[in-house]
């Protein structure tokens, strides 16, 4: 379902440099198979495919259908690891434009991933009088964004409905035990799901954090973990065939000869909230100490027309994975033009796959003789079940990748700093010594 082309970024780095990270790929390999390298109480994604929850899947499909017969609109409220794996996978399998198309799943909105007023507001406009539930998902209980979010619909919802019917419309996906937002669920009564002890937020699409909101869009959950649960097979064995091995090796190959950004770039629109789920995956497990290339993204062939400036002769400090999906979906010829007054007509007939097909071999060639390594992400087509092997694809090879670049792929020290200097700003009970000296800086 999904292979790894190294062809196009193979005169960038030394001829043997799979083989010279294979001591360090084997190791990385052991530490997330027996979960004993640094946050190995973070490594419950590696074996989730399989062995995950049954009883909780069938309620998070109960839920699902709940919902769809419920309400027209599902507001989903989370952050970071608690929101881009289930917009990815929603906008990549049914859309952007999913609220747009007839349908009878609900419409979706995603709140409580910015502190802007006006997109809070936005939210409640479009929700308009549509009957509605909400998922509020958030590991900790305790992030600042998504508990004022909720707070905020919370009180919509018991306003509309009632605290009853509120409670048969609101949804927590938490900590099994802990936290604020488990015993704010448990004290009103709500039906929760488990965002599992030893799974991180970037890693947990799989969980109910993913899968409940993907689930009510009308996904195919079932397919999309037997997609990772295929993929978990492959990337359990370690060698030079292991696809995550490949893109882990020449990932770091292309970092050490000098390249720091990778840009993670897909030929289909429908990608970009996968590519923002990718970027945090990268960018949290592997920036730190000073170290980690940075992720960026690009939405071909639109920013061909933007960043492809750049890509081609700005600072060679750059390399791309491109995501290809190999069979479209559905078919569309260029028509036919008596007249051809734009000349298309040598076009006529060809399918619209066809030439979005030239496009990416031309751009990759053009990228390549530009400086620009390539690495291709073939994957079989845009469904579930290909999907939940992508998925799976990239967190086992962010995992390897992180302990190869000598960092603990599971942890975030650093998206620590701005919380603390904002509880503090805020006035947090706790923060007062801290909000005196940053007042201070900020000359207030
Ligand atoms: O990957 C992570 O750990 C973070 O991005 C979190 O998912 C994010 O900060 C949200 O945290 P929580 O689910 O605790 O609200």
């Amino acid at each position: 379902m999904i292979q790894v082309n190294t062809s196009n970024m193979a005169a960038f780095v030394p001829e043997n440099y799979l083989a010279a990270h294979e001591t360090a790929l084997g190791q990385a390999q052991t530490w997330l198979q027996e979960a004993s390298g640094a946050g190995s109480d973070f490594t419950g994604w590696v074996h989730l495919p399989q062995d995950y929850d049954k009883e909780e899947f069938a309620r998070i499909k109960a839920a699902a259908k709940k919902i769809q017969e419920q309400s027209t609109a599902l507001v989903v409220v989370g952050i970071g690891g608690s929101y881009l794996g289930a917009r990815g996978v929603i906008e990549a399998l049914c859309s952007p434009n999913y609220n747009q198309k007839k349908k009878t799943t609900p419409n979706i909105y995603f709140a409580g991933n910015t502190l802007s007023a006006d997109a809070l507001n936005e939210v409640v406009e479009l929700i308009g009088d549509q009957d509605f539930s909400i998922n509020v998902i958030s590991k900790s209980g305790t992030t600042t964004e998504p508990a004022i979010s909720f707070r905020f619909f919370k009180e919509l919802c018991e306003k509309k409905y009632g605290k009853e019917g509120a409670r048969e419309r609101i949804y927590a996906t938490t900590d099994r035990a802990r936290g604020v937002l488990k015993s704010l669920a448990d004290a009103e009564g709500y039906e929760t799901f488990v965002v599992p002890d030893d799974v991180g937020g970037r890693y947990s699409v799989l969980t109910a954090v993913g899968l409940l909101p993907i689930a009510a869009c009308g996904v195919d959950i079932d397919a999309l973990m037997a997609g990772a649960a295929s993929m978990m097979e492959t990337c359990a064995k370690p060698g030079a065939d292991n696809p995550a091995w490949q893109y882990a090796a020449a990932r770091s190959a292309l970092y050490q000869a000098g390249k720091k950004v990778e840009i993670l770039a897909a030929y289909e629109p429908s990608f970009r909230f996968m590519a923002e789920w990718w970027k945090q995956l990268y960018g949290e497990s592997e920036g730190k100490e000073g170290k980690g290339l940075f992720p960026a993204s690009c939405e071909f062939t639109a920013d061909l027309h933007s960043m492809g400036q750049y890509i081609q002769q700005g600072e060679r400090l750059m390399f791309e994975t491109v995501v290809r999906f190999e069979k479209p979906l559905t078919a569309m010829a260029v028509p036919y033009d008596d007249g051809d007054g734009d000349g298309l007509n040598f076009l006529a007939g060809k399918d619209l796959s066809f030439v979005n097909e030239q496009a990416m071999d031309g751009t990759l060639l053009a990228h390549v003789e530009g400086g620009v390594p390539n690495l291709v992400v073939k994957v079989e087509q845009n469904t579930a079940r290909c999907m939940g092997a992508l998925i799976y694809f990239f967190e086992y090879a962010c995992g390897l990748s992180g302990y190869v670049l000598g960092v603990n792929p599971f942890d975030q020290p650093g998206v620590e700093s701005y919380k603390k200097n904002m509880f503090a700003l805020l006035g947090k009970p706790g923060y007062e010594d801290m909000r005196e000296a940053l007042l201070a800086k900020l000359g207030r």
